[in-house]
């Protein structure tokens, strides 16, 4: 089930935000989002728990994926690509959609290009010495969405 996030997801969300980046976002970073207007703060929730989150911003007709994670043990079940593409449903003006991720982060690349993204250039040392961001985009005609919806 996709829902919006509320206050007490945040335990949950943190610990699997500190388990996937070395530079997780704060808690006051995600309790902001829920606060936050043109922000789409969204959990899948499994048998009452939360497995994985979205920060999806959007203004006009652009969007910008700031944040997905799922975790561990309930990835490659098809959630990341349904909470994208609820978010991409949800909002029929965004026209095109923008994320960063980090190049060597093969499954999220993975995930994107099947998706439709494509990449269109590289931010040096974004995450950090040495640790480069890959930009990608996708035209909402070239989104895929997602099999598993
Ligand atoms: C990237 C991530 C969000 C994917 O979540 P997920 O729920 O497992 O993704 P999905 O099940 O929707 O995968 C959709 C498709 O992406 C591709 N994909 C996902 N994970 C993959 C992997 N580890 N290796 C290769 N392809 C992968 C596959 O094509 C997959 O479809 P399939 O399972 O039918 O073959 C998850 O691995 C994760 O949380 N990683 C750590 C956090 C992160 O890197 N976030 C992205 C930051 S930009």
């Amino acid at each position: 089930m996709i829902r919006n996030a509320v206050h007490e997801d945040l335990d949950a969300i943190l610990a699997i935000e500190n388990s996937c980046f070395p530079r997780p976002w704060s808690r006051k970073s995600f309790e902001n989002e829920l606060f936050k207007v043109k922000s789409d703060f969204m959990v899948y929730e499994c048998d009452g728990e939360v497995a994985g989150y979205i920060v999806f911003w959007y203004i006009l007709d652009e969007a910008e994926l700031a944040v997905i994670a799922v975790a561990d043990k309930f990835r490659r079940k098809g959630i990341a690509s349904r909470l994208i593409t609820h978010c991409v449903e949800k909002h029929e003006e965004i026209e095109i959609i923008h994320l960063e991720v980090e190049k060597i982060n093969l499954s999220a690349v993975a995930m994107y290009e099947k998706m439709g993204f494509k990449p269109n250039g590289q931010i040096k040392d974004y995450y950090g010495d040495g640790r480069h961001a890959l930009r990608m985009s996708c035209l909402r005609t070239d989104y895929r969405g997602d099999e598993h919806a």
